[in-house]
């Protein structure tokens, strides 16, 4: 059985003492919820750089909860001013990087080529990468998203071998509801995510394909969770906005 995941990307946002808050809130959510846990899943949050090893401490003795970082670049040191490598993420405390966000993509000029080389270092350092793809509203619009996802996989992710591979984590986010508060419907997820499976067995296998973590992110929120976490391809989320609400977030997780 593949793990489910809740990841929460804060993006750029929280201040100190307001992303030690949230942290706290969410343990405290999770620990008075009287419901068993889901089985078999986890939680992984994603603040900023800075609050990492805040948040690694806080969670030192969780079970449920990991930390995860939301972008890294692809040497592991040296001349580049203002650059955070895999490495140092890693001796912080964190186990997680998200690659190829669509912000990152658009505001920053990521290309595949260029995730593909953050891919193999974040792999190297240990580290599990979670691999955003999706399309804009306009390939959407043509129906032409499958043709996209697909692009960008092999761009980024389908030169690994089968055992790098099996320690990825896919984010499918279509860009349209990024932010949007347009949820893609469950339908649509349940397609998208199918078709990237179908794409993985067909480059590797069909036990690889069934064994990987597989999230929908784009305005998930507990009154759309559970639908979407009901898809039997749907593994959780990677969520936005309503990570940055510790109630909102934890009620997400227990959508599953
Ligand atoms: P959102 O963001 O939940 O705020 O739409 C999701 C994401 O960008 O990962």
């Amino acid at each position: 059985m593949r793990k489910r995941i809740v990841a929460g990307n804060w993006k750029m946002n929280m201040l100190q003492n307001e992303a030690v808050k949230l942290v706290s809130d969410i343990r405290a959510e999770l620990q008075n919820r009287k419901q068993p846990l889901p089985e078999n899943s986890g939680i992984i949050i994603m603040p900023p750089f800075p609050w990492i090893p805040f948040a690694v401490e806080q969670t030192r003795d969780d079970e449920i909860i990991s930390t995860g970082a939301q972008n890294c670049y692809h040497q592991q040191k040296g001349a580049y001013t203002g650059e955070v490598s895999p490495d140092m993420i890693a001796s912080a405390g964190a186990g997680y990087v998200i690659l190829g966000h669509s912000e990152r993509r658009e505001y920053f000029e990521e290309t595949g080529g260029f995730l593909r080389k953050k891919v193999d270092a974040v792999l190297q350092t240990g580290l599990k990468p979670v691999f955003c793809c999706g399309e804009p509203l306009e390939v959407r619009e043509s129906n032409r998203q499958n043709e996209l996802v697909k692009q960008q996989l092999k761009e980024s992710v389908f030169h690994l071998s089968k055992e790098d591979f099996s320690r990825l984590i896919i984010a499918y986010e279509p860009v349209w509801a990024i932010g949007t508060g347009k949820t893609a419907s469950p339908q649509q997820a349940q397609e998208m995510h199918k078709f990237i499976r179908d794409q993985i067995a067909e480059r590797y296998n069909g036990q690889l394909a069934a064994d990987i973590t597989i999230l929908y992110g784009g305005s998930c929120k507990p009154s759309n969770a559970k639908e979407l976490f009901a898809q039997e391809d749907v593994d959780g989320g990677l969520i936005g906005g309503a990570s940055l609400k510790a109630k909102d977030f934890i009620d997400i997780f227990f959508s599953f």
